[in-house]
């Protein structure tokens, strides 16, 4: 069965590709088929994995404006098993465009349709605000993974986030459930641990959480167009987003 998650919040730079693009890494390196769509107009996810821009291929653009199908903007990159969509800033036109559309939130959802289903994983990389794109990315989703700063200024953003889920669920009949907190950029302090603690005392129990380091090489992994895990393989955020790949691969298990 596949699992289809969003990589969300609305605040900028917490670290959504950073986690949507490694996580995805760890789990096609695991065996798993999986799907990464960059659905941010910054396509930064299509920067990290080395994918040019300048090509003209097929992106969730094309797919979202119904211009081309799913497998000709689908690419297999890096591992047999590991496909992706990139993005440019093309898609900033899709959520201009799609204002007027009817059911324009069910476009993505449509687009993928039954190719889902070759897929244990999809994976959608969000931009930092609840527009059109994001909503498109939820409606198509079952499960979403939030990354977030400890600091301050991260709760506003969570709970705005968490209303959105509340929102979707109740007017498009889904049922997406918040399956993973990442405490992203973690550097051990005692401010960040009473910052988590604090914030995981008020949580729901059914929501797992967990912490990645700050880790200097994913941090320049980027400008090399790697993703972390695959820059810095045996750093201590790789072995972080390895556990929750393979937290997500256990859990599904289950549950499938
Ligand atoms: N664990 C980490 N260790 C070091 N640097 C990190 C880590 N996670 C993210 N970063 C860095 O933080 C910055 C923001 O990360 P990223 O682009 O993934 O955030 P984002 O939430 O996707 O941003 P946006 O909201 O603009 O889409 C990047 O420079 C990235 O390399
Ligand atoms: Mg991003």
């Amino acid at each position: 069965m596949t699992r289809i998650y969003s990589v969300i919040n609305r605040k900028g730079g917490v670290g959504k590709t950073t986690c949507a693009v490694n996580i995805a890494v760890c789990l096609a390196a695991a065996g798993k088929n999986v799907l990464l769509v960059d659905m941010d107009p910054q396509g930064n996810a299509t920067t990290m994995l080395g994918v040019r821009k300048d090509l003209g291929l097929g992106t969730v653009y094309h797919l979202l404006s119904g211009t081309k199908t799913i497998e000709s903007v689908v690419m297999t990159i890096h591992l047999p098993s590991f496909h992706f969509i990139m993005a440019d800033t093309d898609l900033v036109g899709a959520e201009i465009e799609l204002v007027n559309c009817k059911e324009r939130e069910r476009f993505l959802q449509r687009a993928i349709g039954t190719c889902g289903a070759a897929y244990d994983f999809i994976i959608f990389d969000c931009p930092p605000s609840l527009g059109l794109l994001t909503i498109n990315a939820l409606v198509a989703s079952d499960r979403v993974i939030v990354p977030l700063q400890c600091e301050f200024f991260s709760i506003e953003g969570f709970i705005q986030t968490r209303d959105t889920i509340f929102w979707i669920n109740r007017h498009f009949d889904k049922s997406i459930t918040m399956d993973a907190i990442l405490f992203n950029m973690f550097d051990d302090s005692s401010e960040k641990r009473n910052f988590i603690h604090e914030f995981q005392s008020k949580l729901d129990e059914s929501v797992a959480t967990w912490t990645i380091h700050y880790d200097h090489q994913v941090n320049i992994a980027p400008s090399h167009f790697k993703p972390g895990v695959c820059y810095n393989p045996w750093g201590v955020a790789t072995r972080e987003f390895q556990d929750i790949a393979l937290h997500l691969i256990e859990t599904n298990r289950r549950t499938s």
